[in-house]
């Protein structure tokens, strides 16, 4: 059904046309409160196997939307209707921005991927955080904040920025993220480097305690395109600084491997390719940062998670939480709900007791079978 829909309206639109649509829709019908409750009934875990606790929140499960989706955190609660156990919103840098001109972001079909510059367009921190200071209490969906640079932000002074929206967004904010990984605002990736990011992320943490009586767990999010012994050495520093997790990963620059006609993949230019061709490197970084980090924090896959498979193969690489945007562009409405019958039944085939129990059980095998443990 949702295939049919895709093949004759979304792909015919312009790529960003047809999100705004679809995202309008989602909007549209979770406006509508009894409607909203139907559908999350259908759509949304309801299987207490799948039950979460991850960063000191309990989640109806482990599957979530990734950032990027939701920029400015106009539809959070449409997005748990459509089955999502938390929502990653933003980017948001501390300044409103437009970001890069359009077309900004691409289809990739073969492929099951897309190619995005779309550079941080957002309403800033300080809009932001007013909208979600005005949500609802009813509003029981777990909010995740991603911040990063105002692209006419220098450098040199991108901690402030990153301090600005903190302050800002904190308190409104069940997690933190540090987004030092998307690949369209120039400069920024250059943060993940340990001596840019130490002072960055301590910084950040510093502004999050000043803002809010709550400890708010604090994330780096990083780039698959980071060389192993960076992707250890931001392990290594996560630890030292007590952070509570590692989103892995964002978009890569990367164009390998790919089955799209290559003329396309030309035209589409720069940016971050997502989607199924992320799917090894997401699976690679997130096994080297479990065993780096030895189930000492909560890591977040994401990048090229497309079916159930995909996301037990995570859990079971050492994922707390898993989550995907472009498979959510591909697949539709009923895929978070898939995602999760596929999870359960998968746990309750693989003889362990919760999903917690699954979390790094691969790598702990192999372990053992290396005489490592
Ligand atoms: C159109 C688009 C916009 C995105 N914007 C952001 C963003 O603002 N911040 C961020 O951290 N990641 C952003 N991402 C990256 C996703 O959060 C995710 O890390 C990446 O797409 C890999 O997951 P996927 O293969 O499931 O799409 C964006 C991805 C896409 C496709």
């Amino acid at each position: 059904m949702y295939r049919l829909l895709f093949d004759l309206l979304f792909r015919r639109l312009d790529p960003e046309k047809a999100h705004h649509l679809a995202f309008g829709w989602i909007r549209a019908v979770s406006a509508v409160p009894g409607l909203r409750a139907l559908v999350r009934r259908v759509l949304a875990p309801q299987d207490p196997a799948l039950r979460t606790r991850a960063l000191g929140l309990d989640m109806p499960g482990p599957f979530g939307l990734a950032a990027g989706f939701d920029k400015n955190a106009v539809g959070i609660d449409g997005l748990a209707m459509v089955g999502f156990d938390h929502v990653e919103i933003g980017t948001v840098t501390g300044q409103a921005q437009p970001g890069n001109p359009a077309p900004r972001l691409f289809r990739l079909v073969e492929d099951r991927a897309l190619v995005n510059r779309m550079g941080f367009n957002n309403e800033g921190s300080a809009a932001v955080a007013a909208r979600l200071a005005a949500r609802p209490r009813s509003s029981t969906t777990l909010v995740g904040v991603n911040i990063g640079k105002t692209k006419v932000v220098p450098e040199s002074e991108a901690a402030a920025d990153y301090v600005t929206s903190t302050e800002r967004l904190a308190r409104h904010a069940d997690y933190l993220v540090v987004n030092v990984s998307s690949p369209n605002t120039p400069g920024l990736r250059n943060l993940q480097a340990v001596d840019q990011l130490r002072p960055l992320l301590t910084a950040v943490r510093e502004a999050a305690d000043r803002s809010t009586e709550r400890r708010v767990p604090l994330l780096v999010k990083i780039a698959p395109d980071l060389a192993d012994a960076d992707v250890d050495a931001v392990a290594d520093l996560a630890l030292e600084l007590g952070l509570d997790g590692i989103i892995a990963t964002n978009t890569t620059i990367g164009r390998t491997g790919l089955r799209t006609d290559p003329a396309v993949v030309e035209a589409a230019g720069a940016g971050g390719l997502s989607g199924a061709p992320l799917k090894q490197r997401s699976l690679e970084v997130l096994r080297r940062l479990h065993v780096r980090t030895g189930g000492r924090l909560t890591l977040v896959a994401v990048g090229g998670v497309e079916t159930a498979d995909d996301a037990w193969e995570r859990v079971l690489a050492g994922a707390t939480l898993v989550q995907g945007y472009s498979g959510f562009i591909y697949q539709g409405p009923f895929w978070a709900r898939h995602i999760h019958r596929g999870l359960a039944a998968r746990l309750r085939a693989s003889g362990h007791a919760t999903l917690a129990d699954a979390v790094g059980a691969t790598a702990s095998l192999r372990d053992d079978q290396q005489g490592l443990r």
